[in-house]
């Protein structure tokens, strides 16, 4: 199984930014390991700069942030998920902690939309993790099996194992520069794993589980060499392409 060591740029970078920082990365990074896999989430308004810019680097990947629930239609603002594949993207995100926390979307809405951008041929990277107070309270099992058990509600289960990737992000990790420690990553990720299994049957094994929340050059190889971990989703540190370079090499 590839780790696959994703960079999530959220409202950041213009066209021509995004385009100079994903160039920069990929001359860094030069030939990838063949064990790796890039993936990039930019603002929409570059996705196919990104995408363009990065056609030809072997192993690099592009994704939107969010899509909404339908092919097309009268839906002022939204974005469907055929606009991304037009745009290069092969894969989208959902459940992002801002996208719950700071948007208001229910574990419903993100089950929904999964399946739809499974269906539509993306491959998704579902986004899961307990706010600080669910955690001091010993709810972190119930939280996590909660948005994983719904954010896969419809998805099929004959799917593909690397159609799907579940991204463990506790919220009080994301940009506060407080990573996970190790104990907490592995137990987390153990959990995420056995519900796959208990979800997918054996093919839960091959399903990556991510881990997101202040991942940095320094802690990056201590955090990727851990069990059940596959790979990371990065926000600050991946704008810049020396520190995802050091990221996605470590
Ligand atoms: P961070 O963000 O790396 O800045 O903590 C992670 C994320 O939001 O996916």
């Amino acid at each position: 199984m590839k780790k696959l060591m994703a960079a999530n740029w959220k409202m950041y970078k213009t066209w021509d930014e995004a385009k100079a920082t994903a160039r920069e990365l990929a001359d860094l990074v030069g030939a990838l390991p063949d064990d790796r896999e890039v993936l990039i989430f930019p603002p929409f308004t570059a996705l196919k700069g990104v995408s363009d810019e990065l056609a030809s680097v072997k192993g690099f990947s592009t994704g939107g942030q969010d899509y909404y629930i339908q092919e097309e239609g009268a839906f002022t603002g939204e974005i469907s998920p055929k606009m991304l594949k037009d745009c290069g993207a092969a894969f989208g995100l959902t459940g992002h902690s801002e996208r719950r926390h700071v948007l208001g979307e229910t574990d419903e809405y993100i089950g929904k939309k999964t399946a739809y951008g499974i269906a539509s041929g993306l491959k998704v990277v579902l986004c899961v993790g307990e706010l600080i107070e669910e955690r001091k309270a010993g709810k972190v099992e119930e939280v996590v099996e909660r948005q994983i058990r719904e954010g896969l509600k419809d998805v099929p289960r004959e799917i593909e194992a690397e159609q799907i990737a579940i991204a463990y992000e506790p919220v009080w990790a994301i940009g506060t520069g407080e990573v996970a420690g190790p104990e907490e990553i592995v137990e987390a990720h153990a959990f995420c794993r056995k519900i796959l299994v208990d979800l997918f049957g054996e093919k839960g094994n091959e399903i990556r589980v991510l881990y997101g929340g202040s991942v940095k050059p320094e802690n990056c190889s201590q955090i990727i060499s851990l069990d059940n971990v596959d790979g990371v989703l990065v926000g600050g540190a991946s704008l810049k392409g020396e520190s995802f370079s050091k990221i996605v090499l470590a």
